[in-house]
């Protein structure tokens, strides 16, 4: 198995730097390139059909103008959308964020009851139901959609008294349920976790996929430059604003990408 250089990553917005982060970190000398598609967030209030259609487009500029040899999608919505076609259709290897997720989390839980914070999307698609199933098929899962989470993360507007108020009407269901392990299924809201963990109060298992996916990228990383860039297809100035915070570095400057140049591909190989 060869070694990867170039990584692409890619999420609706700026939610997905919480996995870029934890990548970097755990293969410092790989040169990564990450891609926001702002210009169409949040793709979690929207159908199947589209995020595939927009996850298909990005995938086929990574692997082929990019010349990414491994492929991130460090978004829960166009994991649980897009991934089976994805893997069918990418010449890379292609790394899902909700088989993390829902492992670290099927290995956290010891009561066995999981809830799933996640967009609408991909509560939905039931993919971390089906996941944590495989898993352990007596595991009790509650899901919430919760979406006004990616705005809030989007505006960077994490902590106060709105994130607060909000993450609390979103995390009852969980809370009567009496969940040990919730899993933040969405790659923005680990930029909220301190409203979520004060939210639910009693203590849980907090889980994202960021770190045990950074994981398994380690195990093939080449050590090289460490070199990042970063796309997005709308308004590169507000996203270096949100990026150097959420990134936890000097974010890069930006370089856009309009959808125009995303072309919809007939087949990516
Ligand atoms: N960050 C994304 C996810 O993990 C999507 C948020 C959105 O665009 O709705 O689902």
């Amino acid at each position: 198995m060869s070694a990867f250089r170039n990584i692409g990553i890619f999420d609706s917005g700026v939610g997905g730097l919480t996995v870029l982060a934890a990548a970097r970190a755990a293969c410092p000398g790989t040169q990564f390139v990450y891609l926001g598609d702002t210009a169409r967030v949040p793709y979690g209030s929207k159908s199947a059909t589209v995020v595939r259609r927009y996850a298909r487009e990005i995938a086929h500029y990574l692997t082929k103008a990019r010349a990414v040899d491994a492929l991130v999608v460090a978004c829960n919505s166009a994991s649980a959308a897009a991934i089976d076609v994805l893997r069918q259709e990418c010449p890379v290897p292609v790394y899902d964020v909700i088989a993390p997720g829902a492992g670290a989390a099927v290995a956290q839980t010891r009561t066995g009851k999981i809830g799933v914070l996640a967009t609408r999307g991909t509560v939905r698609s039931q993919a971390y139901v089906r996941e944590i199933h495989r898993l352990d098929p007596h595991a009790e899962v509650t899901q919430v959609a919760c979406p006004l989470f990616v705005p809030l993360a989007e505006e960077g507007w994490t902590t106060g008294p709105i994130p607060q108020t909000i993450a609390l009407e979103y995390v009852r269901p969980l809370i009567e349920a009496n969940c040990d392990t919730v899993i933040l299924g969405c790659t923005h809201y680990p930029l909220l976790r301190d409203a979520i963990a004060n939210a639910i109060c009693v203590e849980v298992n907090l889980v994202d996929s960021a770190q045990p996916l950074a994981a398994s990228l380690a195990d093939r990383a080449a050590t090289g430059s460490g070199r990042l860039d970063i796309l997005t297809t709308d308004d590169p100035e507000r996203f270096r604003e949100l990026g150097d915070r959420f990134l936890g570095e000097t974010c890069p400057e930006p370089e856009l990408v309009p959808i125009e140049v995303l072309a919809e591909p007939e087949a990516i190989s």
